[in-house]
């Protein structure tokens, strides 16, 4: 078994949520937990920012650290991608997502930081809160490697968290403290924008753009959306995380 931090906090993380809710765990509400939650509606708008930035039908996405198929699922209601690699760490995550989404799409099991897949082998790659569990060393590797299966012009959509928007200020707090009281749990990092330049410029990667977290909805919706908590949205989203877009030259 690996002693990678991220595979250990992951897992234990979804056991618990096993424990606890039994054979409710295989529900969109309660394996959408693991990663974050509002399934329909935050796939959906991943769906929509990854439209946004290119993706078409027929292309070729690697969804990195696809969890429970949250973005999957989204996707297949709205592409005929011509492939689809989702990958992540917890082997039941991708039982479930494997479930609920279209049966050609791949999913497969990795102990992280590498994209199993051949060279220049995805027009687009996505990694939606993912580089916030690893550290930046961790996420370079990443990044290298996402660079790698990338076509040249081919593009990588992330989200992460940073410090100049108010409201990550909750995630640092409740992370500050869970560290006070010595509880176990999953990273949260914060990834600072002249930090992702830094990475962009030395593993040669263009910098396209990035969108604030805080800077008003910015992902124009296909379909209108409903959150879990009732709310309604059309027109434009916002992503509780900022993100960042990277295309390899
Ligand atoms: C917050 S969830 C987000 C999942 C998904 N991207 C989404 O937005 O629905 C973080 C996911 O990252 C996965 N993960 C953590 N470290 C990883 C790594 N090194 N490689 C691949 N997946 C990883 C976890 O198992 C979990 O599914």
């Amino acid at each position: 078994m690996s002693e990678k931090h991220f595979v250990r906090d992951y897992n234990a993380l979804v056991a618990r949520l096993q424990e606890q809710h039994g054979e409710q765990f295989w529900t969109k509400e309660v394996a959408g937990q693991a990663v974050g939650g509002d399934f329909e509606a935050i796939g959906q708008i991943h769906a929509d920012l990854l439209r946004m930035h290119g993706l078409r039908d027929g292309m070729a996405l690697a969804d990195i650290a696809c969890g429970s198929g949250r973005t999957a699922h989204a996707l297949g209601n709205n592409f005929e991608l011509g492939a689809y690699l989702g990958i992540d760490i917890v082997q039941d995550l991708l039982v479930f997502a494997e479930r609920i989404c279209p049966p050609e799409y791949d999913f497969s099991l990795v102990d992280g930081l590498t994209v199993p897949a051949g060279d220049a082998s995805f027009d687009m790659c996505c990694a939606f809160s993912l580089f916030t569990h690893l550290l930046h060393e961790e996420t370079y590797l990443y990044l290298q490697d996402i660079r790698r299966v990338l076509k040249p012009g081919g593009v990588l959509v992330f989200s992460f968290l940073e410090f100049a928007m108010e409201h990550h200020w909750t995630v640092f707090e409740a992370t500050r403290r869970k560290a006070e009281a010595g509880a176990r749990a999953q990273l949260n990092v914060f990834l600072e924008r002249n930090a992702i330049q830094a990475f962009a410029k030395r593993l040669d990667f263009e910098l396209v753009r990035f969108h604030d977290a805080s800077g008003g909805p910015f992902v124009p919706l296909s379909r209108p959306i409903v959150h879990e908590n009732g709310t309604r949205v059309e027109g434009r989203a916002n992503m509780g995380q900022s993100v960042c877009v990277l295309r390899r030259p």
